[in-house]
């Protein structure tokens, strides 16, 4: 075993060495989703191809009450206009959050910007359909959805949504009450200060619609297609004024059960905080509003 690879000797310095660090899931995926260290294949096999469809472009919706956004208003727009330059230099994770409530434009003009569908296509070779979003995305595949759970936001009922990047709708999500309501309470940044985030936006992937593609690195090009989502939500809401934080821990088990949704076809895998910068009115790039 040891001349074919298949283990390492035990080096008696394993305190210090280069596997001190490592924990044995992290150690396992980073092996088996890349290529390199198996014999596995590795990339866009579609092995899934001619056996079931691949999942819809679009999650189906449930039947909840709809609500559409309003895009880009006059002065949202205005606000999207800030220069490249100032929004990287002034970007900034924030967790403390006026006591105001969100207004639905803000919403609504921060999921346009940063996650709706620009564009669809058809991949006719594989029978399937692909979109273009603001955010980067693996192969076009866009597996993530967004569940804003919605604490203060005029105009908008509090509660759980799912988020339609294609209709720039949400959808009311009817979930367990009681366990909604332990989910709403959560405030990551309880250390901070107690006024909670306007809003959450919490993360899941469907997993077979990358996973249909790609072989061995599905979870991994996921999680990297988070960090996208994650890196246009910080660059939209600090051009927008509004205050952002990606959370890298969540209670991926209890926010399932809340929100409906089966972690093994869905499973949750981010969260990112939302609301309004305190100590301005809405502009945290500096613009008098
Ligand atoms: C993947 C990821 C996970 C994070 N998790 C948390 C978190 O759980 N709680 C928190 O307050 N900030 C979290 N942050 C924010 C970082 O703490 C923050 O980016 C870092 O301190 C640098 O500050 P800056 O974003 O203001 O430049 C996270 C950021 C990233 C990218």
């Amino acid at each position: 075993m040891l001349r074919l690879g298949m283990a390492e000797a035990d080096t008696q310095d394993q305190d210090d060495g280069p596997m001190a660090f490592w924990e044995f899931h992290d150690l396992l995926f980073h092996t088996r989703s890349l290529g390199g260290r198996h014999v596995y294949p590795v990339g866009a096999s579609y092995r899934f191809q001619g056996q079931r469809p691949s999942l819809p472009l679009i999650k189906q919706a449930c039947g909840g009450e709809v609500v559409t956004l309003p895009r880009l208003s006059a002065e949202m727009a205005a606000r999207m206009e800030a220069p490249l330059s100032r929004v990287l230099e002034s970007r900034r994770s924030l967790r403390e959050f006026d006591p105001r409530p969100m207004t639905l434009q803000e919403l609504g003009a921060f999921l346009y910007a940063s996650a709706r569908v620009q564009k669809t296509m058809r991949d006719n070779r594989h029978e399937e359909d692909l979109s273009l979003r603001p955010h980067a995305g693996g192969g076009a595949r866009h597996p993530l959805e967004i569940y804003p759970l919605v604490r203060a936001c005029q105009g908008l009922e509090a509660g759980a949504y799912h988020y339609d990047p294609l209709r720039h709708a949400l959808e009311r999500v009817p979930g367990e009450p009681a366990l909604l309501k332990e989910l709403l309470a959560q405030n990551p940044h309880i250390v901070e200060g107690p006024q909670p985030p306007q809003v959450s936006l919490c993360i899941a992937a469907r997993i077979g619609r990358t996973a249909w593609k790609y072989q061995s690195i599905a979870y991994k090009v996921i999680n990297q297609d988070l960090g996208c989502l994650y890196q246009t939500f910080y660059m939209t809401a600090t051009a927008l004024g509004l205050a952002p934080c990606a959370i890298g821990s969540l209670d991926a088990s209890l926010t399932g059960e809340a929100l409906g949704v089966d972690w093994r076809r869905e499973p949750f895998v981010g969260l990112f905080t939302l609301g309004c910068a305190t100590g301005q009115p809405a502009d945290a790039m500096g613009n008098a509003t």
